[in-house]
């Protein structure tokens, strides 16, 4: 059984926001520090989130990206962490014997007979990390993908809010001792914050050997400062990284993947990936679903509506109903978003309680 929306599109994606708090104040996400706005009670517990992966991967969810706010700020994800990473070897028989007081159908239970989880990967903006890694991986962690939107000391408090360059710089080295890897970098160029770095941050994927992922700037910034003017499109930063660092695409097609990807045409080390959801929109292959710290299902980024998943488990669904649950939200996937058009409603929530 497949989660597949009305578009005919099959969603395999997964990416759970388990805490919308952050101590970072990135200025194209939540530049004004915003208190959070989950409360306490309102946040799903990590038994909650284990069932709900559990019946996400049952329903074909093949990859889980925790992300947050800062996921690292959730008081011990590494308890999360393994216990959705049991979910990469267990059996079905394994899975039909899951306890959980919420639902009490035993006989739908049984019949998850899945595919397993192929993939757990978290993203941070890296400020604690290294002292994490070692946890994070033991407990079952595959990869991490780390912010970083300048490698100038200065300019990266600017961006951040927080002095911490030399962290996340560390939390690099951390990932890739831990086997955390592929080890990927996102970094949001913005015209004249940080689109004079675009080729240092290429130099720096050919020394250290990282998986570079340059991102347009979407308008999901809780301070709503994007403009147009201010987003460097994808052909821009293709076009800077040519003149120094002539690249070459890997292949032609991306299928789900939300970055073209190319290699350097010398043969160095590390790639680049270039995110553009606005300028080269992929839309039409999205296989992404998410689901915020308030248990609520958002089938876009840009959606402005959510679906009350905690309600429905803590309701006392059963096993079948919560499947039709989301099966029936799956169905309201949204085609693309509305970014080009003429009227464009931003997303009814920010970044940093959506989650990248
Ligand atoms: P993996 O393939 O799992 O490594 O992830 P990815 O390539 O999707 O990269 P990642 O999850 O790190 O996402 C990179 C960035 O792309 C995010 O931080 C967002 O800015 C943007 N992004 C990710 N998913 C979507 C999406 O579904 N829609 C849009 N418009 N942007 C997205
Ligand atoms: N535009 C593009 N990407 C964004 N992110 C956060 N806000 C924005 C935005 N307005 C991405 C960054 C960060 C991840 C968590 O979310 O890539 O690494
Ligand atoms: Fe998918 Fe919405 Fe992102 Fe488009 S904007 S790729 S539909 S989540």
């Amino acid at each position: 059984m497949l989660l597949r929306d009305a578009h005919n599109r099959i969603i395999r994606d997964l990416r759970i926001s388990v805490t919308d708090r952050c101590n970072f104040r990135c200025f194209y996400c939540l530049p004004n520090g915003e208190p959070p706005l989950a409360r306490k009670e309102t946040i799903l517990t990590f038994e909650e989130i284990e069932y709900i992966c559990e019946i996400f991967v049952s329903l074909g969810i093949e990859k889980i990206r925790l992300t947050g706010g800062e996921p690292l700020l959730r008081r011990d994800i590494e308890t999360l962490i393994e216990k959705i990473a049991r979910l990469k070897v267990q059996s079905r028989l394994e899975i039909s014997d899951f306890r959980l007081q919420i639902s009490d159908d035993e006989n739908s239970k049984s019949e998850i007979s899945n595919p397993k989880l192929k993939d757990l990967a978290l993203t941070t903006n890296g400020h604690s990390f290294p002292s994490r890694a070692a946890n994070l991986k033991r407990a079952g962690l595959d990869r991490v993908t780390i912010s970083l939107d300048s490698l100038r000391c200065e300019r990266f408090r600017e961006i951040t809010g927080v002095d911490a360059l030399e962290n996340v710089l560390q939390s690099i080295d951390a990932a890739k001792r831990e086997n955390l890897t592929p080890v990927k970098i996102n970094c949001v160029i913005v015209r004249g914050r940080n689109d004079d770095e675009i080729v240092d941050f290429a130099r720096f994927a050919r020394e250290f050997d990282v998986k570079m992922r340059f991102i347009e700037f979407m308008p999901l910034d809780s301070g709503h400062g994007w403009t147009r003017e201010s987003m460097v499109s994808a052909k821009e930063i293709r076009e800077k990284i040519n003149a120094s660092f002539p690249l070459v695409l890997k292949e032609k097609s991306r299928g789900a993947e939300t970055a073209w990807r190319y290699e350097f045409a010398d043969g160095a080390a590390g790639e680049i990936g270039i995110v553009a959801p606005v300028t080269e929109m992929f839309c039409g292959a999205c296989s992404r679903i998410r689901l915020t710290a308030d248990g609520q299902i958002r089938t876009c980024l840009f959606s402005d509506v959510e679906h009350n998943l905690r309600d429905v488990v803590r309701g006392g669904a059963s096993h079948a109903e919560i499947i039709e649950f989301i099966q029936s939200v799956v169905l309201k996937k949204e085609a693309r978003h509305t970014i080009n058009d003429a009227v464009f409603a931003p997303a009814s929530r920010s970044m940093s309680f959506i989650g990248g």
